[in-house]
């Protein structure tokens, strides 16, 4: 058995974490890691262990309190509780459900992908961050995202420019007019460009997983922890569609829009991925700041009043259930985790951008950069990413060992 540590201190070549992450060294059998920082920092079987551990909580929908709140509302129904959107009876709810689990009852189980949780003080760290270009294929990237979003801004009446402070502290605000003038976007136009902006964003993830999954098989050779990564962003990006489509009555012009766009983006996508991965991620990373640049003028527009249709607007179930937000949550509080997990996929595929395509192995496989890192850095270099993975690589093992040596220590006691 080789050494724990990679035997270089700037490769990522897959010697650590992906050959031995939940090995103890000590009696060479994997064990359940406690991994430390970071609400996203969490090991796979560490997941598994919580899900089994608070089936309650990992089923919100079956809770007898949202139960409660269902019955006390005024329609009867939480927001998003009818089904529309949400992901339907998961097998694993029948061990507590008392009702026809074939009747699509809504009831959202654990998830069974990674679902990211944060806390508000990680939600306040989330920044505005642009990298700057720097080879050919990063200018393309960028120009191209550049050009996207005129045409996407066009298409959905969107200005960037910010209201004055003069006109934020008239009393009552001159929303109405705003909105005449084009300065203002309605609740209506935010959720068309929501779903919009979550209906391509779902398809990179995808992409770039079945074409190193594909990879993998046909050239007979491990992955190195990209395929989930990629895989858990896509789910991430759907959940995103999910939530905005429990709230929204997207129009036929809109499902049409949604169906063409999907069409050319993927296969424009595919062969981007296929010929230059490195340009898709650094293309990705530069479409997630202006998904992060788009949910913070979302934000300060509703913190400001400008959008009052959404104040009291409560957070739609399957959002409580995916983010596990507190059961009064409100809309906000959805746009806010949605445009940290935004951040998340502009630090991830930025970083994986700057990777050796074909030799580094993902170095958030396991462990991902905590919250802070993610929302106020644009992503790491390959230097910083192989530093995170050692580091990360020897608390791993450090846990492990740690876990082993007060095993046998019971052991002896006993
Ligand atoms: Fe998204
Ligand atoms: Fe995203």
């Amino acid at each position: 058995m080789s050494t724990l540590i990679p035997r270089s201190s700037f490769t990522l070549a897959r010697i650590s974490i992906i050959s031995r992450p939940l090995i103890c060294q000590a009696c060479f059998h994997p064990h359940q890691l406690p991994i430390a920082s970071g609400s996203r920092s969490i090991s796979i079987s560490a997941r598994s262990r919580i899900q089994v551990d608070e089936p309650k909580k990992a089923s919100l929908a079956l809770r007898p309190e949202i139960r409660q709140q269902e019955k006390q509302s005024g329609n009867g129904k939480i927001v998003g509780s009818e089904t529309k959107g949400a992901e339907g009876p998961h097998y694993q709810d029948q061990n507590h459900a008392t009702t026809d689990i074939l009747s699509n009852e809504s009831s959202t189980g654990p998830w069974t992908m990674m679902n990211p949780i944060y806390t508000e003080q990680e939600l306040d760290t989330i920044k505005i961050v642009t990298r700057t270009p720097e080879t050919v294929a990063d200018k393309a990237a960028h120009g191209t995202v550049k050009i996207l979003r005129r045409a996407f801004d066009f298409l959905t009446g969107y200005k960037a420019t910010p209201i004055p402070d003069e006109v934020l502290k008239q009393d009552p605000l001159p929303i109405q007019e705003l909105r005449s003038k084009g300065l203002l976007l309605s609740h209506h136009k935010w959720l068309f460009r929501f779903i919009l902006l979550e209906s391509i964003a779902g398809v990179p993830g995808m992409v770039g997983g079945t074409l190193r999954h594909l990879r993998s098989i046909r050239l007979l050779r491990r992955d190195g922890g990209w395929i989930h990564t990629l895989l858990e962003e896509a789910e991430n990006e759907r959940m995103h569609l999910l939530t905005f489509m429990t709230i929204a009555q997207p129009s036929i012009f809109t499902r049409a829009l949604v169906l063409g766009a999907q069409g050319i983006f993927y296969n424009a996508f595919f062969l981007t991925y296929l010929f230059s991965p490195k340009t898709a991620h650094r293309f990705v990373g530069a479409l997630e700041e202006e998904a992060v640049r788009t949910y913070t003028h979302c934000i300060e527009d509703m913190e400001n009043g400008l959008i009052p249709e959404w104040e009291e607007v409560p957070a739609p179930r399957i959002a409580i259930d995916y983010w596990r937000l507190p059961l009064n949550s409100k809309l906000i509080d959805v746009i806010r985790v949605v445009r940290a997990d935004e951040a998340t996929h502009r630090f991830v595929n930025h970083s994986l951008a700057n990777l050796d395509q074909k030799k580094d192995f993902n170095p958030f496989a396991l462990v991902e950069a905590d919250a802070k890192t993610r929302g106020e850095k644009w992503g790491f270099t390959r230097k910083e990413s192989s530093d995170f993975a050692q580091e990360q690589q020897l608390k791993l093992m450090k846990a492990s060992q740690c876990q082993h040596e007060q095993g046998q220590l019971r052991i002896k006691q006993h």
